[in-house]
């Protein structure tokens, strides 16, 4: 069985002042919460700070990249193993605004996920077309290139173990989402990708997220299809009440 996963993007908001008084508040609103894992991805300036007060909480913490090299003259980056120890499990790589504005492509995610995954970081691996792939017809095309590329030389076991987010370019930040019919979609053809790529195993455990204006009012239904298995969530993750409201979308 896979654990829904819920994760919080906040991208290039809040202090690390805010983030603590965040997850304060967020604390007692998630408390009863067992049906599914809870993931919070703030700026790498609220990591240290968060690990403590996250600890015993049963919310995870992840960043939003990282560099794949462990340590050198890299002016500006962050290592997988300054990840760990500052207390992630997780690690969001190959996110479209990485690929947008920092050029990042599926060779350069895939040593990213390779170096994550060497340093025990699970990583949360982006993908999804934009708004012009989507009404020329070629979404599977493009998703399918970035879901192999993104994968290659990565052994069945570890791609089993991690989590692949489809968000759609046009659906983020923008209030549309995708509807739950096509996110399945979608989906279920990531599914089927992994599978081709490491047999009905690996496909059966990898856990799939939609993500693109999630929000409390489409939670439910979002997470109610049978390939859906949690939720990568920008904007409405920055306010405790309704990043809640999406955690507790059984309620
Ligand atoms: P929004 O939920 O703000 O659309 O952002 C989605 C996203 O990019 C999460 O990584």
């Amino acid at each position: 069985m896979r654990q829904p996963i819920i994760a919080g993007n906040w991208k290039m908001y809040k202090t690390a002042a805010e983030a603590v008084e965040f997850v304060r508040d967020l604390k007692p609103l998630v408390a009863g919460a067992r049906h599914c894992e809870i993931v919070i991805c703030p700026p790498y300036t609220s990591l240290e700070v968060l690990a403590p007060a996250l600890a015993g909480t049963g919310i995870s913490l992840g960043a939003q990249n990282m560099f794949w090299e462990a340590e050198g003259a890299y002016t500006g980056e962050i290592s997988p193993g300054m990840l760990s120890a500052a207390g992630c499990r997780y690690v969001i790589l190959g996110h479209s605004e990485r690929r947008e504005y920092f050029g990042e492509s599926d060779e350069i995610i895939n040593r990213k996920i390779k170096a994550a995954l060497i340093n025990g970081l699970i990583p949360i691996f982006c993908v999804g077309e934009k708004l012009a792939q989507r009404e020329e017809g070629v979404t599977t095309q493009v998703v399918r290139k970035q879901v192999t590329g993104g994968l290659a030389g990565i052994a069945a076991a570890d791609a089993a173990r991690m989590v692949i987010a489809y968000e759609p370019v046009w659906a983020i930040g923008t209030g549309k989402t995708s509807s739950s019919q096509d996110a399945e979609e979608v989906i279920s053809f990531i599914r089927g990708v992994v599978e081709e790529l490491y047999g009905p195993g690996s496909a059966a455990d990898v856990r799939l997220q939609y993500g693109g204006s999630v929000k409390p009012g489409n939670a439910r239904e979002l997470m109610g299809m049978s390939n859906i298995d949690g939720a990568l969530v920008g904007g409405a993750s920055l306010d405790p009440v309704s990043f809640a409201q999406i955690v507790n979308y059984p309620a």
